[in-house]
């Protein structure tokens, strides 16, 4: 047996259900992905957990069915419904390229890798993994999941990201022509639930045979990474005016920058370049600030501190709209709610 035959039996019977996938049984019975799902979820997969994902999913296929329906959509909608997966240019994208399919390919993705690359928010991986998954593509799909697999099996100590071109090479020699799709989901599966990062079950491995990691016993020494940069510390001022309803008083962020066109409270600064002003001098406009404590969150290149300013009251003389609080990033969530706890009248 080869390894994508091994691989491809454990799937037959271990397949994860989402809420996405075609299983094997309906593959094999001819029933094709949807490429709008298989697209939606790649590109909310992207730098988030299948958990986190799922209620997204399903709240964009109810609301926008087709993607003629996303294309059609209010961009703010779709930021709004977005709030909460981070990454938000990946939303940005979403829209602009559901405009592109539905306006100039009558609502049909491109059916191969390269085609697919060339529309807004494709990369390498979500374009191979489209293909092979919605199109039978035998394209080579290297995530994390599989990053750590391939690392193990070839026991490749090159540092990652280096050791990415060693997992596409890996990936283009193992994925067969026949069910490439179901292929590279059994990788990502395996990565997910047997193959994971602290506590492999090499027990039930079904390529067990061949991984030169586990021969070794050396499995938790892959993917070497290389060392990551210290993220520095930013700080700044959030103020959360609330209404009587628990509407929250909300700006819309610059769209280029970090959180870009998302909805957000009135903050100062928190640039690389300087740390915000902190303190209730630095409050877009008068109110009965109170001071409820501080919140802190993590972006990509940096932790956050945000002291918390919060008050009651009407709208204000200044710029913005008062919106939910589950319609803002998670950051801006957890101020909200800080304020929320803030008694008094
Ligand atoms: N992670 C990213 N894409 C995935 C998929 N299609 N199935 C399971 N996990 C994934």
């Amino acid at each position: 047996m080869s390894f994508s035959n091994d691989l491809l039996a454990w799937y037959d019977r271990h397949a994860r259900v989402l809420p996405w996938r075609i299983g094997p049984h309906d593959t094999k019975r001819g029933i094709r992905a949807n490429p709008y799902h298989v697209w939606l979820s790649e590109v909310m997969l992207q730098q988030t957990t299948v958990a986190a994902v799922k209620a997204y999913f399903e709240k964009f296929i109810t609301i926008w069915p087709t993607v003629d329906g996303l294309a059609a959509a209010r961009e703010e909608h779709v930021m709004a419904a977005w709030a909460g997966l981070g990454y938000y240019s990946r939303a940005r994208n979403l829209k602009a390229c559901a405009q592109i399919v539905s306006g100039e390919f009558g609502g049909h993705f491109p059916e191969t890798a390269v085609d697919l690359r060339k529309l807004p928010g494709i990369g390498d991986y979500t374009s191979a993994a489209i293909a092979a998954i919605a199109f039978g593509e035998a394209a080579p799909v290297v995530d994390g999941n599989i990053e750590r697999v391939v690392t193990r099996q070839t026991a490749d100590a090159t540092p990652l990201p280096k050791a990415k071109s060693n997992c596409t090479a890996f990936m283009v020699r193992e994925t067969p022509k026949e069910r490439p799709g179901d292929f590279v989901q059994a990788m990502m599966d395996l990565g997910a639930t047997i193959c994971t990062p602290k506590n492999p079950a090499c027990a039930i491995c079904p390529v067990f045979e061949p991984c030169e990691a586990r021969k070794a016993g050396t499995m938790l020494d892959f993917p070497v990474k290389a060392p990551k940069k210290a993220k520095p510390n930013r700080k700044g001022a959030v103020f959360v005016l609330i209404r009587s309803d628990g509407f929250v008083w909300t700006v819309q962020r610059p769209h280029n920058g970090l959180l870009g066109g998302m909805a957000a409270l009135p903050t100062t600064d928190w640039t690389a370049r300087q740390d915000g002003a902190t303190g209730v001098g630095s409050a877009p406009f008068e109110a009965r600030w109170t001071d409820v404590g501080t919140v802190k969150h993590t972006f990509t290149h940096f932790h956050l501190e945000l002291e918390v300013w919060g008050a009651k009251g009407d709208t204000p003389e200044s710029e913005g709209r008062w919106n939910e609080p589950n319609v803002l990033p998670t950051v801006f969530r957890k101020a909200a709610q800080a304020a929320q706890k803030m008694g008094g009248p």
